[in-house]
Order: C-alpha cells, then sequence, then structure tokens
C-alpha cells in the first residue's frame, strides 16, 4: 500500500467504525485504512453491538474471522446499510481510483450496494485530480484485446505482476490486473462508462458518484468530507 501514516489510517478507520449502528449489515473494505475499522468493529462487537459483515476480500474476511466480526455471504445480501473501504485516490468531487489491492470488482459490488458507503483515507490519498493508473480487471483470455481497447481510450495499460510470485497477479475471482495509464482524468465518469463497456472487462477501480463520505485521517483529528 502506498505512503500516509499509520495514525492518521488508524483515526479515520476508527471514527467511520463510530457510525455503525446495532443491527447493521457491514461491507469490510481491503487495505490497511479499512483494517483499522475492521478492527475497531471487532472491538465494538465484544462490547456487545450487533452487526453481520460483508468481506471484500479474502484479507478482509481473514481479519473479521480474526477479530471477531461475524460474516454474512455477500451471495445473500441483497442490500448493506453501510460500507467502510479505502481508496487509492480521491479527487476533490469524491471520485475514487481504488483496486490497489486488487479486490476492486468485489468491493464496488459491496461499496455499491450499500446505502451509505464511507471512505477512509489519509491525506497522502487527495487530489484535486484523479492521476493514478486505473486498475482494470479483465478476463484472462481478454487481456490483449481489452488493452488494444485501453489503448484506444487513450490509456497505456501495464499486466500486473507482483514481487514475490512469477508470472501475473491473479485476483480472488481468478482474473488478471491491467493498470491503465491515462494522465489527469478530467472526465472520471465518461472515463467510466467506457472502461465498462469494454468486453473482457469484469471491472475498473475508478468509483465514481458512489461515496457518500470521506473519513480522512489527521494527526489531529478527522476530517468528513461530503458531496
Ligand atoms: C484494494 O483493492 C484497494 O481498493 C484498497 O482499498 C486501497 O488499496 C487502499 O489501501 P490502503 O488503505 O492500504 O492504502
Amino acid at each position: 500500500a502506498p505512503g500516509g501514516s499509520d495514525a492518521a489510517k488508524r483515526r479515520a478507520g476508527e471514527h467511520a467504525a463510530d457510525t455503525v449502528s446495532d443491527g447493521d449489515v457491514v461491507g469490510l473494505g481491503t487495505g490497511s485504512t479499512a483494517a483499522h475499522a475492521i478492527r475497531a468493529l471487532g472491538r465494538a462487537v465484544d462490547a456487545g453491538l450487533d452487526v453481520r459483515g460483508v468481506a471484500t476480500s479474502y484479507a478482509a474476511r481473514d481479519l473479521a474471522r480474526e477479530v471477531g466480526v461475524p460474516l454474512t455471504d455477500l451471495a445473500a445480501v441483497e442490500r448493506i446499510d453501510v460500507a467502510i473501504d479505502g481508496a487509492d485516490q480521491v479527487s476533490d468531487d469524491l471520485a475514487l481510483i481504488k483496486g490497489g489491492g486488487a479486490a476492486h470488482a468485489r468491493e464496488k459490488v459491496v461499496d455499491a450496494a450499500a446505502d451509505r458507503f464511507v471512505v477512509v483515507a489519509d491525506p497522502s490519498k487527495e487530489t484535486a485530480t484523479l492521476d493514478r493508473p486505473v486498475p482494470v480487471e479483465v478476463l484472462p483470455d481478454a487481456r490483449a484485446t481489452v488493452r488494444r481497447a485501453v489503448r484506444d481510450h487513450g490509456g497505456t495499460p501495464t499486466l500486473r505482476t507482483a514481487e514475490r510470485k512469477d508470472g501475473p497477479v491473479v485476483t480472488d475471482n481468478g482474473n488478471l490486473v491491467l493498470d491503465c495509464a491515462f494522465g489527469p482524468i478530467t472526465a472520471p465518469e465518461s472515463l467510466a462508462t467506457d472502461l465498462a463497456t469494454v468486453p473482457g472487462v469484469v471491472a475498473h477501480g475508478l468509483f465514481v458518484g458512489l461515496a457518500d463520505a470521506v473519513h480522512v485521517g489527521h494527526a489531529d483529528g478527522v476530517r468528513v468530507r461530503t458531496t
């Protein structure tokens, strides 16, 4: 995960976890910031809070089990009360780039199904305009055709590989990830639509119009940004 102080991430995660109510179905995000929210929820459950979590990844599920957050199956829930999830970048208008952990397909299902989607971040994620590469999860056999389509849309795709693995990163869903650099993304909504309509794209990491609030941890507290 990219920079940012762990204390700031913890403050953001704990602040967001505090907004969860008794009886909620809670989307559990992926990454180091969302992990702080999951740990805080575990402590709240110990203290009597009644919630059911829906994990966005293997990692989130394992952590929830470890800290005692009861889990329910995404396949069995039609709606979620609140989702708490991290982001790789947050723009002025609360558009997000996600997928640094390659979990964005499931994250998007959970975050979009939530009545309230709360993003947790530290100030290193904030930017006026999104400009990091957009992670695009692709069906393995479609990697060449999707690469070409991404280039046609002005992007430069790079197949994601891992340091400690030979060959490409394989997602929790058995797919591959193309990190697609577009430079500054001045029209995230239209790029999001363009990418979503490419055959073979399972999900991309642009989350536009989904976040209801962003909790940004600072040295002296949490700043809540809303649309
Ligand atoms: C996972 O695919 C991403 O969308 C994460 O939510 C993102 O990478 C945030 O991770 P950190 O909180 O560790 O920066």
